[in-house]
């Protein structure tokens, strides 16, 4: 703003420049002019009597004429007029406000303010002007409010998400409820039709799928221990079902897991190593057992970084000269060469040292 205007000369003749207590009115001037922000200076009744170039500019105000002695509220939408009321009322008092509010320019575009109320004090030390500062703080408010935008949604996610995962955990719990009940119920069917049949073979095969039921049931309890993971701690879950099928068939099942115990294994990929386990002790108990009480040695170490190798070896008569798991047609071997192929695993069957059956499986941790 030029010093010499019209509206600078009303407030020279006003005295309001005496603010700046220099006696220097250009000088007082040049400074609010100066200032980045819209600078006001309002009398103590709430009317504008000065306006910064800059500030006439923030506003698109292109004429001071139009605003000038206008009371500063009637510039703002009615919803800011309490805060700047008690702005000016507060500046009265001879302290100072500062507070975040909309306002648009003259031409409508949409503004956020930072305003700063101050009381402007004469040379006796009584608050004669006030001096009201405000700085376009729109993109800043805008950045906030996207961002908060964004912090709720992605509150509201979060909830709905952990609603979802809630109502899926009642679920996940009230399946393998009734998985396990179901298992029972056919397990226990099963058996009662073995013991019904009188012949002898028939009896065996009912009582033997009875079994694979438990197995399918004792592999399903070690997976769902923690239903949340696509993956599980092999070494626990390994050891678990081992010691299940010891329980569960002779008590002669000796485990050693040469595992780390942070080792995890797919889900899937421990559903094919617990079949393939079941199976192959439940032979090594049948077969070797026959003459003489059945010891079966499990071994399941990790070769390397990202191989594991299981072993199951026993003390029976062994396997015999040129056996081929693939050519057999018992349904543990099925089974066996099912879920080793699914493992990727290389199968080797041979006889220990001793004389007993040794099957070997060499797969990728998955
Ligand atoms: N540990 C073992 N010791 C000796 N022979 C074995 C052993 N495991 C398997 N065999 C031989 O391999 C054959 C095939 O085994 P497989 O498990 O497929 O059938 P099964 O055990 O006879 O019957 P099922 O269908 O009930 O499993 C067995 O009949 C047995 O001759
Ligand atoms: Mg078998």
């Amino acid at each position: 703003m030029n010093a010499t205007s019209a509206s600078d000369k009303e407030m020279l003749a006003r005295g309001a420049l005496d603010i700046m207590g220099s006696g220097l009115p250009g000088f007082a001037l040049g400074v609010l002019g100066a200032s980045p922000d819209c600078i006001k200076l309002i009398d103590l009744e709430g009317r504008v009597s000065f306006m910064s170039e800059n500030g006439m500019c923030a506003m698109e105000i292109e004429d001071f004429g139009t605003v000038a002695g206008l009371r500063w509220t009637n510039l703002w939408p009615p919803e800011a007029k309490e805060t700047l009321e008690t702005a000016l009322a507060t500046a009265r008092e001879g302290e100072r406000t500062e507070f975040e509010a909309f306002c648009p320019t003259a031409k409508g575009k949409p503004r956020w303010w930072a305003v700063t109320v101050t009381p402007v004090h004469n040379p006796l030390g009584e608050v004669h002007l006030i001096l009201a500062s405000s700085r376009d703080v729109t993109e800043t408010v805008n950045a906030r409010r996207m961002l908060e935008e964004q912090a709720a949604t992605l509150a509201r996610e979060v909830a709905e998400k952990d609603t979802a995962l809630a109502r899926q955990k009642v679920l996940l719990a009230e399946i393998d409820h009734r998985v396990k009940n179901s298992f029972a119920a056919v397990i226990g069917l099963l058996n009662l039709q073995a013991r019904n049949h009188t012949d002898p073979a028939l009896r065996e095969a009912v009582a033997q799928a009875a079994s694979r039921i438990a197995t399918l049931a004792r592999v399903h309890d070690q997976l769902y221990r923690d239903p949340e993971s696509d993956h599980l701690p092999l070494a626990a879950f390994a050891s678990g079902l081992l010691a299940d099928l010891d329980r569960a068939l002779t008590g002669t099942v000796r485990a050693e897991i040469l595992v780390p115990k942070e080792l995890l294994l797919s889900v899937n990929a421990a559903t094919a190593l617990g079949q393939v386990m079941a199976e192959l002790v439940g032979n090594a108990i049948k077969h070797a057992g026959r003459e003489h009480l059945p010891i079966v040695e499990v071994t399941l170490a990790t070769v390397g970084e990202s191989r594991l190798l299981l072993s199951v070896a026993d003390n029976g008569p062994g396997l015999p000269p040129g056996f081929d798991p693939a050519a057999r047609h018992g349904l543990g071997m099925r089974i066996l060469s099912v879920y080793s192929d699914q493992l990727d695993a290389d199968l080797t069957c041979t006889n220990t040292p001793e004389g007993g059956a040794m099957f070997r499986l060499d797969f990728p941790v998955r």
